[in-house]
Formats: structure tokens, C-alpha cells, sequence
């Protein structure tokens, strides 16, 4: 998912691959070039070429590859073509540090076991309670305050920001900052300059929380890695990358699965039903709505660190793959009727969590809160309905992760009230 260095990233991709002839559906020419073959060459405006993978096998071949580095930084590739007299600035180490994300091994296994190893039994049991207080408090809210609202500022931003912020530890009183840089970060349009002026931002927010931390020590995330068993372990730039890895990976994500996935149901009314009715269905409704919807729309991107042959095509040393999340989730070769929303579906192997070594960490947190999140609302509003024609939802296909800017959503008021 996105990470604080993501925005540095550049994909000017044709425009034919990220516009959608509909908001659920991968954009169509992505599924003729997979008909052409499961991994082709693709022109960027900058006149580089990178590789397109739109084949499950073919993305899993690359994904669980070492001789594709995850380190977009640390060679020449087709996503960083900056200006000469910012690399400086974007390639800083400090500004780096911590984001295993983009690391490859041994220091991506050093630090995401440091992590993983944060996500306990005891947190995670008191956090997952926790989701539901969360889910009801916010339904409430949008009950009293009327019959209508903004779904994605009232329900589906707000949840997993609060719950990111418990499990770190940070102050849910900062979200309106951290969510105003986070959209900024994720926007690719965003000005280079500006990209970096706010991560150094959200780095300074950080540091000086991570400083707060290590003076008093409270129950978080954040504070287990200061004193924790990796007590010492870690600088205070590695403390602060994890952190904001963490803080943007972990709310915008899960935020727009709820926020896409409500509309996906809205527009799939005999699913919602389903998931209305039957909450044995919740766990494959998750998955499917995750496959269906696969917001990480452009994929995980790996440069390749010798030649490898990959399908057909040999990727030079130095040639940047992006695997298409959307397109390999739709693959008929895996998927009966793949192009349809069905929560029942059972067998899901979908990529939507990537796979390999860089597997999103949080996807039992995000698999815990839509669990809670999305049948809680539609049982709590039956009537939920859109108050805009479809086609006015604004879709963020200008975003690294892909979902809805908003989603204006009405409900009937209870009868007995
Ligand atoms: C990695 C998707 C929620 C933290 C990834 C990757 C994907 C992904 C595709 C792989 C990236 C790559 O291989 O380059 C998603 C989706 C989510 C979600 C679709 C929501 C539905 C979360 C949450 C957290 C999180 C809630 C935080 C608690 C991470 C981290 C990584 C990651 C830290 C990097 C792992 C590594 O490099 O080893 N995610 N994610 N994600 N995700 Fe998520």
C-alpha cells in the first residue's frame, strides 16, 4: 500500500490504463492487453518502458523473486525520473529509514520482524473488541446527526484512522493533519516540491512524538519498539519511518475498501441483501469485495536486479515490473465468472494483500475492521441508498489507492423514533 515515499514515486502510465469505463471494473485496456499475453511492455509519457504483469502466475513468479528488489531507490529506474537538483533531497537516508516497504533483505527482515513482533496476541485482543465500540460509536453519530452524510467522512476514514491510532498510539487529535498529508502524499499529481515538504512534515510530527514516547512509555505500537524487547535496536529515523509507515499504510487502505465496498453493495443490491441477511457470509464477502475491488490498483512495483525472464519477455537488468492488481484479481483462468461480486464465492486466492516477502503486514487488521465495519452498517441502515446518480461518485483514480473521494449516502429515519 502507500508509504510515505510512495508519492516520490512517478508513473505517468497511458491514461487508457487507470480510466475506468466503470468504477468496479478494471480499466478495459488492461484486459486486452492481458488477452495479447500476461506480461507486456508499456510506454510511460516519460518515454520509459516498464513492464506490465496481468497474469497470476506470472506476478506470483515475480513477487516471491530476490532478483527483483523492492528498492526502487537504490538504482536507476523508469519510476524516478526527478529532476537532478531534487534527488538529493528524495534520496535522503534519514528521510528513508524505517520504510521496509521499499527495503529489500536483510534489512526489509530485520525490521518487519521487529514489527510483526509488535502485532501480540494481548494487543491485538484488546484492540479487535475495541473495532466494534469504535464501528457502533461512529453509526450512532451518523444516526443522531440526521438521515444523510458523507459515508467516507463519517464512517469508512474515520474507523480505521482511530484504529491505527490506538494501536500505534498516536493521537487520534492529529488526524486531520496526518490525513491531509496522507492525501497529498497519494495524490499523483501532486507537485514534487510539495511531496517532499510534506513528508519532512509528517517525519517532524513523528519525531516528536517518538520523543514523547520514549520520556513516558504508554501501551502502543510505538512505544514497544522503544522499549521493548528491540529496546535500543532501532534509531529514531527507523522509529519514525516504521511509524509513518504504519499511520499511512494502515488508515487510507482499509478506508477506502469500506468506502468502495459500500458502493460496490449499493450498486449490487441482491449482495447486500446477502450480507444483510446471513453473517456466516461476512468473512467471503471480505474477501471478495477485496478481489473484486483491488484499491492497490497499481500494484506492488519491483525492479529487477539481473535479467530475468518473466512469460515471454526477459526483463533487463534495471526494468521496472508493475504488477496489476485488478486485472491478475479478474483472471478467468482463476475465477469462475470473475467479472461478477458474489459473496458467497468460496476458493478466493485473490492478490489484493500482494504476496511474498513484502505481504501486507496489517491484512489481519484490515480483515478484522471490515469485518465489523461493513455488515454493522447495513444492518444498521437497511434503507442505506446513494443520493447521487452513480456515475457523479468521485473516483479516485487520480490516487495511488484507488476508492471514492465521497459517497453521499441517505437512510430512512427508524419508525419508532
Ligand atoms: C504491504 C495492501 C491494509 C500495513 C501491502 C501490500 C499490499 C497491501 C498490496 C504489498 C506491497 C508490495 O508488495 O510492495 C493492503 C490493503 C489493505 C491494507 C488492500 C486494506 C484493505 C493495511 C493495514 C496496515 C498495512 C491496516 C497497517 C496496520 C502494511 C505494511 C506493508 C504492507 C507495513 C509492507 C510490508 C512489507 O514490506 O513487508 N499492503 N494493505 N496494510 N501493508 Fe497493507
Amino acid at each position: 500500500p502507500p508509504s510515505p515515499d510512495q508519492a516520490t514515486m512517478r508513473v505517468p502510465l497511458p491514461p487508457e490504463l487507470t480510466a475506468r469505463q466503470c468504477p468496479f471494473d478494471p480499466p478495459q485496456a488492461l484486459a486486452r492487453m492481458h488477452g495479447r499475453a500476461p506480461v507486456n511492455q508499456v510506454k510511460l509519457g516519460n518515454d520509459e518502458v516498464i513492464w506490465l504483469v496481468t497474469g497470476m502466475s506470472e506476478a506470483r513468479a515475480v513477487l516471491s523473486d530476490p532478483r527483483f528488489s523492492a528498492d526502487r531507490f537504490s538504482r536507476p529506474n523508469a519510476l524516478i525520473s526527478v529532476p537532478e537538483e531534487m534527488r538529493e533531497k528524495l534520496f535522503d537516508a534519514r528521510a528513508r529509514a524505517g520504510q521496509f516497504i521499499t527495503m529489500d533483505a536483510p534489512e526489509h527482515t530485520r525490521l518487519r520482524k521487529m514489527v510483526i513482533g509488535q502485532f501480540t496476541l494481548r494487543r491485538m485482543r484488546a484492540l479487535i473488541p475495541h473495532i466494534t465500540e469504535i464501528v457502533d460509536a461512529h453509526l450512532d453519530a451518523m444516526a443522531d446527526a440526521g438521515t444523510s452524510a458523507d459515508l467516507v467522512s463519517a464512517f469508512a476514514l474515520p474507523v480505521p484512522s482511530l484504529v491505527i491510532c490506538e494501536l500505534l498510539g498516536v493521537p487520534y487529535e492529529a488526524r486531520a493533519d496526518f490525513q491531509r498529508r496522507t492525501a497529498a502524499l497519494l495524490r499523483m499529481d501532486t507537485p514534487l516540491e510539495e511531496t517532499l515538504r510534506v513528508r519532512e512534515e509528517m517525519r517532524g510530527f513523528m519525531h516528536e512524538l517518538v520523543a514523547a514516547k520514549r520520556a513516558q512509555p504508554d501501551d502502543g505500537l510505538i512505544s514497544g519498539l522503544i522499549h521493548g524487547d528491540h529496546a535500543g535496536e532501532l534509531t529514531d529515523d527507523e522509529l519514525v519511518g516504521v511509524a509513518n509507515l504504519l499511520l499511512v499504510a494502515g488508515h487510507e487502505t482499509t478506508a477506502n475498501m469500506i468506502g468502495l465496498g459500500v458502493f460496490a453493495l449499493l450498486e449490487h443490491p441482491d449482495q447486500l441483501e446477502l450480507l444483510r441477511r446471513d453473517p456466516e457470509l461476512t468473512a467471503s464477502a471480505v474477501e471478495e469485495l477485496l478481489r473484486y475491488l483491488s484499491i492497490v490498483h497499481l500494484g506492488p512495483t519491483r525492479i529487477a536486479t539481473e535479467d530475468v525472464r518473466v512469460g515471454d519477455e526477459l526483463i533487463p537488468a534495471g526494468g521496472t515490473v508493475m504488477i496489476s492488481t485488478p486485472e491478475i484479481n479478474r483472471d478467468s483462468a482463476h475465477w469462475d465468472d470473475p467479472a461478477a461480486l458474489d459473496l458467497t464465492r468460496m476458493r478466493n486466492p485473490h492478490l489484493a494483500f500482494g504476496h511474498g516477502i513484502h505481504q501486507c503486514l496489517g491484512q489481519q487488521l484490515a480483515r478484522a475492521e471490515m469485518t465489523v465495519a461493513l455488515p454493522a452498517l447495513v444492518r444498521r441502515f437497511p434503507h442505506l441508498r446513494l443520493t447521487c446518480r452513480p456515475e457523479e461518485v468521485p473516483l479516485r483514480d487520480n490516487m495511488f489507492v484507488y476508492g471514492v473521494h465521497s459517497l453521499p449516502v441517505a437512510w430512512d429515519a427508524p419508525e419508532d423514533a
